[in-house]
């Protein structure tokens, strides 16, 4: 993973899969019921730990992504936040610079220290072989369920805050920029030896909006770590970019970027992957469906990207109906590649 990250070409590409703890494994079920709940899961770094490590029992993946959400940000800010069963979060809108002041990095440390210390547990029991990767979610699509207090379809309330008071909407950003930096740096420290920025929603602002709640605030971030620990690998996924794809890995300084679903795959080749290592972009349902359509599509995939530096992942996360045995396949398709 490692090497890959540093645009070394590989006979193999190493892989991981975004979700690969989650609820498609009966194991993750089992501790989740016996966490209580999806925030206490979150918070109890033992139990954090176990799941992060229940895929790497079944398959051989080459990285471990750490077991958090992207919103224990909001949470840690002083956002009140629930997760309902067959609703996902929930939490109490803030939608005005005004309301704003409800919220404050004073407690932000100690709030999210057990996930530091999820970060420290797996820096030693993971093997040497198995890369650990930190997270966060990019201010915009931490910013997007922060506005809308949910999940949504228009985004309605955030871009209309965008488009009429972007200076206001500006300090909501930078508190997440700050904020989000602070917590990957905790991560670093603890062991974290790269880490994703997601930015799930990326793909719904016009280009010029794009470029200042997308690539804007994630350039910072990376500056500010680098500032800090120079060359850290750092991998962005700006779902849904498209062509804005393109500025966002010149200017955020990211050391590669994973590739959703759609992106055209020749098209990543040759605008992409000449600049930073490309990750992605397996379709998830292709998961769920298994069998020779998905060895086909991975050995496409391997087969297109594999002349440049490539991580192998999905174009978005693992979804509940997966099938484990098809991620078994999906492992056994990779690790039996050859060029
Ligand atoms: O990838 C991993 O294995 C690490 C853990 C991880 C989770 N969420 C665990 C989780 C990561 C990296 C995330 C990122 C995340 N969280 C994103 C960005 C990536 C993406 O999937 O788009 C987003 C948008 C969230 C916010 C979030 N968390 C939503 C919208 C939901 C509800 C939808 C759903 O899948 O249930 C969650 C809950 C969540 N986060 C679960 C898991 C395993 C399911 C909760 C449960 O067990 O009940």
């Amino acid at each position: 993973m490692i090497r890959a990250l540093k645009k070394e070409t590989l006979d193999r590409p190493p892989f991981w899969l975004m979700r690969q703890a989650g609820r498609y494994l009966p194991e993750y079920r089992e501790t989740r019921a016996n966490a209580g709940s999806f925030l206490d899961l979150c918070y109890n770094p033992k139990l954090a730990e176990e799941v992060t490590l229940q895929p790497l029992r079944r398959y051989n993946m080459d990285a471990a992504i750490l077991f958090a959400d992207i919103l224990l940000i909001p949470d840690a800010l002083g956002q009140p936040l629930a997760y309902k069963e067959g609703e996902g979060p929930v939490l109490d809108a803030v939608r005005s610079a005004k309301e704003l002041s409800s919220l404050s990095l004073d407690k932000l440390h100690s709030v999210l220290n057990p996930v530091y210390e999820t970060v420290d547990r797996l820096s030693s029991s993971l093997p040497e072989s198995c890369t650990l990767i930190g997270f966060a979610g990019a201010p915009w699509t931490v910013a997007t369920y922060m506005v809308e207090g949910r999940g949504s379809k228009d985004y309605v309330n955030i871009k209309k805050w965008i488009y009429s008071d972007p200076d206001g909407f500006q300090q909501l950003i930078d508190l997440l920029i700050v904020s989000t930096t602070e917590y990957l740096l905790k991560q670093i420290e603890a062991g974290a030896e790269v880490v994703q920025i997601f930015d799930t929603w990326a793909g719904v602002l016009p280009d010029e909006e794009f470029a200042k709640w997308v690539t804007e605030p994630t350039a910072k971030i990376i500056t500010a770590i680098r500032a800090r620990h120079p060359d850290f690998p750092i991998i962005g996924f700006p779902k849904g970019a498209g062509g804005n794809l393109s500025q966002f890995v010149k200017q955020t300084g990211v050391t590669a970027v994973s590739l959703d679903t759609a992106a055209p795959l020749e098209w990543a080749k040759t605008e992409i992957q000449p600049h930073v290592t490309v990750q992605g972009n397996l379709d998830p349902i292709l998961l769920v469906t298994g069998g020779q359509k998905m060895v086909d599509r991975i050995h496409h995939i391997l087969e297109t990207l594999g002349s440049g530096s490539h991580i192998f992942n999905l174009g978005h996360g693992i979804i509940p109906q997966t099938p484990p045995e098809n991620v078994g396949l999906l492992a056994d398709t990779l690790h039996n590649w050859k060029k």
